[in-house]
């Protein structure tokens, strides 16, 4: 362990985060969507009640630049009372794509976010994506285009004038924002002996702030696309324990945390709920310096109880249940994802 710990040390892990990034649209499609769907059979499962008032719908954005292959498909455009009742036999399965409204994912490039988009994509909701990494969200836009409208764009989420046109222009793409998913993360490993301010700022910024800044910016599109709004921030065990050489990063995670249980109660005076995840250790580039480490997999694999690390699907198909309609009475709560390590003692 110490041998890591002394890799770690030397700054093995630390992101580096850009800042140059400016919101560029890489276009939504939706036109070859398949329908995917069958009509309603059943009567709408029960729903909460639905926040006694609600604002107008939110004006489109005249800044999303049009999008190349067509508009996105009616059923995806349009959030009406139809797009959400439940489809085929009414059952869980259904539920888990309600409300039909567009969900938008940070970090969609890569990783979590991109297991995340696939996995709303899968049970029909559009997606509105987002990441620093241009390349990349345009290949998860053309995976989860084969199933639903995806709105690719390259946004900063530490740049807060570019996250509120970029808002509309996600909701105005998609026809409907009634979901949200923040997976933007940085690592920011280093010990408190050697962390600077612009690597904490760096890892706060990405990790916890742009969290609270986009669900600032939300409020206004979950209202317009009605009942069943919610979102999942990703927080960490590192936010529920300590780790030496992660020091911003626990900070960040805590942070999530703090600001899920805020917005919980915010959103609920909007009929909106928000929850957290908190994964153990997931298989995903952010990780694999450490995976590089001898022994780094081995040990962390003897400790944990499922004695193995998590693909990042097994966390993207909680975070979904935790947006649909099957998670109705469920908010301000944080579901810890990581096969059982810290359900038990080191000794
Ligand atoms: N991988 C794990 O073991 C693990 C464990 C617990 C929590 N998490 C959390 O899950 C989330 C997803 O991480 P991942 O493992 O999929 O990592 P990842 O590195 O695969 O994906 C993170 C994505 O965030 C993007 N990003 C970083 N800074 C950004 C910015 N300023 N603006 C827009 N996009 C930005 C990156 O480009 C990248 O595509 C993070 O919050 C991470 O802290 C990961």
């Amino acid at each position: 362990m110490e041998r890591i710990g002394s890799e770690l040390r030397r700054g093995a892990l630390a992101a580096a985060p850009r800042s140059d990034a400016a919101p560029v649209s890489l276009g939504a499609a939706g036109d070859d969507v398949p329908a995917g769907r069958a009509p309603a059979k059943r009567a709408p499962a029960k729903r909460a009640p639905a926040p006694a008032k609600r604002a107008p719908r939110a004006s489109k954005s005249t800044s999303a630049r049009s999008v190349p292959g067509g508009a996105p498909s009616s059923a995806a455009r349009s959030p009406s009372r139809t797009s959400r009742k439940p489809r085929g036999n009414g059952g869980a399965k259904d539920r888990l794509g309600l409300p039909g409204t567009g969900v938008l994912v940070t970090g969609a490039a890569s990783g979590i976010g991109r297991e995340t988009a696939l996995a709303l994509a899968e049970v029909g909701r559009p997606v509105a994506l987002w990441d620093l990494d241009a390349a990349g969200v345009e290949e998860t836009a053309t995976l989860c285009r084969r199933r639903v409208a995806a709105h690719g764009s390259v946004v900063d989420v530490t740049d807060s004038a570019a996250v509120s046109a970029a808002v509309p222009e996600a909701a105005a793409a998609l026809g409907s924002l009634g979901g949200f998913v923040h997976a933007a993360g940085v690592s920011g490993a280093m010990s408190v002996d050697f962390i600077d301010d612009a690597l904490w700022d760096a890892t706060l910024n990405v990790n916890v702030r742009a969290a609270a800044m986009i669900a600032k910016n939300l409020i206004e599109p979950f209202r317009a696309a009605g009942p069943g709004s919610a979102a999942v921030l990703i927080s960490s065990i590192e936010g529920l324990f300590g780790s030496a050489m992660l020091t911003a990063y626990c900070a960040s995670k805590g942070g999530v945390l703090g600001v899920m249980r805020s917005l919980a109660h915010r959103y609920s005076m909007e009929g909106f709920r928000v929850n957290a995840v908190c994964p153990g250790a997931v298989v995903t580039p952010m990780l694999s310096p450490a995976f590089e480490l001898p022994g780094f997999r081995e040990q962390l694999e003897e400790r944990t109880p499922l004695h193995r690390i998590a693909t990042p699907d097994e966390i993207a198909r909680p975070i979904r249940f935790l947006l649909s309609d099957e998670a109705s009475f469920i908010t301000g709560t944080t579901l810890t994802i990581d096969g059982g390590l810290t359900s038990i003692t080191a000794l």
